[in-house]
């Protein structure tokens, strides 16, 4: 029986017991146990969070924020609870400032229409990095057409970091904001986000972090940070898919303006004028995935359970026994040796395709993601096509990564 009881779970960190609660653990791929090493494309979920998505169907569904009638009312209950949990998991002042979305993408999208429409014009400025996802370029160069700034970037170091320096040098007083990402998804390069906010804000400068891959990484604390916007997936936190959070200070959410437009984030509509409801709700038009949201509870209760500084440790753990490991296979290139990285492991082996690679680990059961990881242009600035990415997740094991290893030499034997 699994044990779905998170209290179990020791102080100190027993990978058996975490595995426990993680049933697809327990499965075959082309029957070989598996062992996934994608989590940065999207974690597994726990017992927890699958329960209570049966449950709320099951047992408490309904329509939110809308009914007199006892189901009703539970399930804005549970919705609601689940922001508070996620003000305090991202240690923000208040509940108005966690708009619940869909993901990363569109909280970014969110945060880029609305502040587009507001504040940028012909001549103004933005900063991004030559490391984001294609979710931070994409939309801000949709909206350039229509608005007319101009995008600045970051250039990458040969090492996959950026320089505190380059960021400083492209801020001038038309800078608006900065968009950028915490983490690297294809690199897990770590950025110096405080730095960087710090110097934008001197700058008079917003920014946004594009924190997808760090809030299941390293604890986030917003008001530390005093970030304007930071947007994150429920999916990558060992949470549901279609779930996510924008956070954004107060008053700046306040002076932007709706995203999405209908039903909840009104206050009065007439076709003369529509008034629009407070925050969170201004920004969360229509129903919502109530119960991706409602489960997402569980996925912060059981971070909370496993706790940041055993999550940190385990990771970073298994990042320098997988970097050693993998360093040892001739031929072994590792893309992205910052310094300061979290659980992701992008290289190239030899000249052998990352597909080809892909395709035979696949095979051992292995789950690793290929390509170019929704980042582009960092494979241009390295001048290559993809690469083969393993990331660790909290239930990563040593024996997972040996088994990675062993896999690698064979696809090189097969593959040469
Ligand atoms: N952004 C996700 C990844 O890195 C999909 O794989």
């Amino acid at each position: 029986m699994v044990n779905t009881n998170i209290n179990m779970v020791p102080t100190t960190f027993d990978i058996t017991a975490i595995r426990e609660q993680f049933p697809i653990l327990k499965t075959t791929i082309h029957g070989k146990p598996i062992v996934y090493l994608d989590n940065a494309a999207s974690t597994q979920k726990p017992l927890r969070v699958m329960e209570a998505t049966t449950k709320y169907y099951s047992e408490q569904y309904a329509n939110i924020h809308r009914g007199v009638h006892t189901l009703s009312q539970i399930g804005t209950e549970l919705y609601e609870n689940t922001r508070l949990h996620a003000q305090q998991f991202l240690h923000a002042r208040s509940e108005k400032e966690i708009i619940f979305t869909k993901g990363t993408t569109h909280g970014i999208n969110l945060i880029a229409y609305s502040y587009a429409y507001q504040y940028l014009k012909s001549g103004d400025e933005i900063i991004l990095s030559e490391m984001e996802h294609h979710s931070n370029i994409v939309p801000w160069q949709i909206l350039q057409a229509r608005h007319g700034f101009d995008i600045k970037v970051i250039p990458l170091q040969d090492n996959g970091t950026i320089e505190i320096e380059d960021f400083a040098s492209l801020l001038t007083e038309k800078t608006k904001l900065v968009s950028i990402s915490y983490i690297s998804n294809a690199l897990g390069t770590v950025n110096p986000i405080r730095e960087i906010i710090q110097l934008a804000h001197e700058n008079g400068t917003h920014v946004l972090v594009d924190a997808a891959q760090a809030v299941h990484h390293i604890p986030i604390d917003v008001q530390a940070l005093d970030v304007d916007f930071l947007v994150c997936s429920g999916h990558k936190m060992y949470g549901p898919t279609g779930t996510g959070i924008l956070y954004g200070k107060e008053s700046l959410l306040e002076a932007l303006p709706p995203f999405e437009g209908g039903g909840d984030m009104i206050k009065q509509v007439s076709f003369k004028k529509t008034t629009f409801n407070d925050l969170p709700f201004k920004f969360e038009a229509g129903t919502p995935n109530i119960a991706g949201i409602v489960a997402l509870d569980e996925a912060f209760k059981f971070l909370d359970a496993v706790g940041f500084e055993q999550l940190v440790q385990h990771d970073q753990e298994i990042l320098s026994y997988a970097t050693e490991k993998l360093l040892s296979i001739d031929g072994m290139r590792i893309i992205g040796t910052a310094p300061e990285k979290v659980g992701v492991v992008s290289f190239l082996l030899g000249n052998l395709h990352p597909y080809d690679v892909g395709v035979i680990l696949d095979n051992l059961g292995i789950a690793i993601r290929t390509g170019h990881h929704c980042t582009q242009p960092i494979m241009d600035r390295f001048g290559i096509p993809g690469t083969c990415r393993a990331s660790f997740g909290i239930y990563t094991t040593k024996e997972e990564i040996d088994s990675l290893y062993n896999g690698l030499l064979r696809a090189k034997k097969m593959l040469s």
